[in-house]
């Protein structure tokens, strides 16, 4: 990979070992992947945050990057950590807050914004063809498909490593002819709810792998619908990039068709079992502004049962345009949370184990990862079952 005179000296060493070894990762990534030079990047979103999901290993990593001085050079977010300061925290142990709080100290020490989130897009939205190093994967397919921003899926370190430099290597999904279709994924029947697109996502995401899919008969849809397609298709696939607007001219291409039943089937075998909830969780990815509005239209005149919590997960951001509808939502017994969510947090620790969600990915990642049951149902049917 071509590195200018400027890139060569980071590599050497002269800006320091966080800027050098940061340079490492960003030329072995490009190497691998046959990248030809660095390109600017306008932001960085970086995963790795939660105490939860990276334990201590990395924090060495995140401690030797501050203490040598490393600060981004581009507009940096976080994902969510493992609790909010709020409501979960006292509920952990002193040593997980103590290990949570170095985390993201850490973090800001080096400039990044705290802002603990997975869908930095509501705060600050790319504009078109804008290069990103983003690293969670809902908000990378989101960014690469809906907002047509450019984002390989980095993982956290290599995030970190573009924040730091301001760089990216330009290969994948930065090049314009690796965002091109290579399957068309023919929907015979519009999903019906958010739950459906969200399982359509993960039963075309175990097929595709890492193939780039055009979704064709998708006619009735908002974004947060395609939110939760692209976070399915990222959960059990490779894809950071999906196409769903009118066909592109193409020569013929693989096609596989997805009927009412695939559909159905995906919803069911989300769903590991047929006990009662005790954890309702809406909010994966975090909640937009629409979102909201709607959970609390859905609990409106209702009251959320004593032996159920219902936990609406979102950003600070939102939550502040949200305050009217987070009033009606914690009036009847409901919590937003923001800075974490059900899949970052240790919720079998807090006694729950059954897990409802309109959210297809966290029904796909609960029982391994958080070593729950799950039922994945759609927005109302979790209202309803959150409530006496
Ligand atoms: Fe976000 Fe947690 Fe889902 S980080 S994408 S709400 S698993």
């Amino acid at each position: 990979m071509y590195l200018t005179a400027e890139e060569q000296r980071i590599l050497n060493g002269e800006r320091g070992w966080a800027y050098e070894v940061s340079m490492k990762i960003l030329v072995r990534l490009g190497d691998l992947f046959n990248a030809t030079r660095l390109i600017p990047v306008k932001s960085a979103h970086i995963s790795g945050v939660s105490y939860k999901t990276i334990g201590d290993a990395p924090i060495d990593f995140l401690e030797a990057l501050a203490k040598a001085d490393g600060k981004v050079k581009v507009s940096s977010t976080v994902n969510p950590s493992g609790f909010d300061p709020d409501y979960l925290a006292k509920r952990f142990p002193k040593e997980y807050q103590g290990k949570q709080k170095r985390i993201i100290d850490l973090y800001k020490q080096m400039g990044v914004d705290a802002v603990l989130t997975c869908t930095p897009y509501y705060l600050q939205q790319p504009k078109p063809n804008w290069h990103l190093a983003w690293a969670e994967s809902s908000a990378v397919v989101y960014a690469n498909s809906v907002l047509k921003s450019w984002t390989n899926r980095e993982g956290g370190p290599s995030a970190l490593a573009a924040a730091l430099i301001g760089k990216t290597p330009n290969c994948g999904v930065h090049q314009a002819e690796n965002r091109q279709p290579s399957i068309v994924v023919r929907v015979e029947a519009n999903p019906r709810n958010e739950a459906e697109f969200g399982a359509l996502g993960i039963y075309s995401g175990k097929m595709l792998k890492d193939k780039i899919p055009v979704f064709e008969g998708l006619t009735k849809y908002v974004y947060d619908d395609l939110k939760q397609l692209g976070a399915g298709l990222a959960s059990s696939g490779m894809t950071s990039i999906f196409h769903y607007q009118k066909p592109i001219a193409r020569t013929r291409i693989e096609t596989i068709s997805i009927e009412r039943n695939d559909m159905k089937n995906a919803v069911e075998s989300l769903s590991t079992t047929q006990q009662a909830p005790d954890l309702i969780f809406i909010g994966c990815p975090h909640c937009s502004l629409k979102e909201i509005e709607t959970v609390a239209q859905a609990l409106e005149g209702k009251r959320v049962k004593n032996e159920t919590e219902l936990w609406v997960c979102t950003s600070r951001h939102v939550k502040n345009m949200a305050k009217g509808y987070v009033d009606i939502i914690e009036k009847a017994g409901g919590h937003v949370l923001c800075d974490t969510c059900a899949v970052v947090t240790w919720i079998k620790n807090l006694g729950f184990n059954a897990l409802m969600t309109n959210s297809a990915k966290t029904a796909y990642y609960a029982p391994t990862l958080n070593n729950v049951d799950a039922i994945l149902a759609p927005l109302k049917t979790c209202i309803n079952a959150a409530c006496a």
